[in-house]
């Protein structure tokens, strides 16, 4: 019983603190261990090439190697939401249930590639809290920047220690990722999508489309939310996660047959 929690963009392990401490009261996810990674070029984890979603996936599956995990639910939100689903298709067998959090599956557009450009010269030349001013604009609701901003802060702090290669790198990986939509369908693990309902940059019709894409998937939409839904309402994204992973069918033992190290 295992949940990988993986962040979203320029954020580190630390975006994760709020939700897992809620998590920890929680009595229905007693005997469930959480793991959050720095991606390549966050937090603690140095920007070594290449850093590509493919290659954030692959360690990803590599950390749960260290860890002995056979299969986890992987929780992603929004750039992390882009390396769950491609954790989903490079790994589907390390894949225990899914949670798509404030993420989408397109790819990006011909406008959103060009921001992407203009975003990452901005960091080169100003730097992370720049990049951190901008972001944060769409990065949370109205709702936390109206009756809590010493979140909105601590969230700004988060994002002004990202390095610019990290940003760099992260910014062209989101570039070139591909179009996801076609896996929707083919995802047969228990999925469940979140979303803030104030959040501006992945709006909840994207996930109502999401989760309506894939089979059974359940779909929570946060009251007061934006983009940074886990972050900004931690115990409601709790509610929702802990309901979800609580009613996942017991794991199936590893095949006894199975040379598989994994535990
Ligand atoms: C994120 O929060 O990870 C970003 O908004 C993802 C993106 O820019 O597509």
């Amino acid at each position: 019983m295992f949940l990988l929690l993986i962040h979203g963009f320029p954020h580190s392990s630390r975006f994760w603190s709020p939700l897992t401490e809620a998590l920890a009261s929680r009595p229905e996810l007693a005997g469930w261990r959480y793991e959050a990674p720095d991606l390549r070029g966050f937090g603690d984890a140095p920007p070594t090439p290449p850093l590509t979603l493919e290659q954030h996936a692959d360690d990803c599956v590599a950390r749960l190697d260290q860890l002995g995990v056979r299969r986890a639910a992987v929780c992603g939100l929004s750039m992390g939401g882009y390396v769950a689903l491609a954790l989903w298709r490079r790994h589907p067998e390390r894949v225990r249930a899914l949670v798509l959090a404030d993420t989408r599956a397109s790819a990006d557009d011909e406008s959103q590639r060009a921001r992407r450009l203009e975003l990452a010269a901005l960091a080169r030349r100003e730097g992370a809290a720049a990049v951190a001013e901008t972001q944060l604009a769409g990065a949370v609701g109205r709702t936390t920047r109206e009756r809590d901003p010493a979140r909105v802060d601590a969230l700004r702090a988060l994002m002004t220690g990202a390095s610019v290669d990290g940003i760099v790198g992260a910014l062209d990986a989101m570039r070139a990722r591909p179009d996801a939509t076609p896996l929707l369908p083919g995802i047969t693990v228990p999925t469940l999508v979140v979303v803030g309902v104030e959040d501006v940059l992945t709006p909840p019709k994207l996930s109502r489309a999401m989760a309506a894409a894939i089979p059974g998937a359940r779909l929570a939409e946060l009251p007061e939310a934006g983009h940074c839904s886990a972050w900004e309402r931690p115990e409601a994204f709790a509610d929702a996660l802990a309901g979800f992973l609580a009613a996942l069918p017991d794991e199936t033992p590893p095949d006894a047959a199975s040379s598989s190290p994994h535990a």
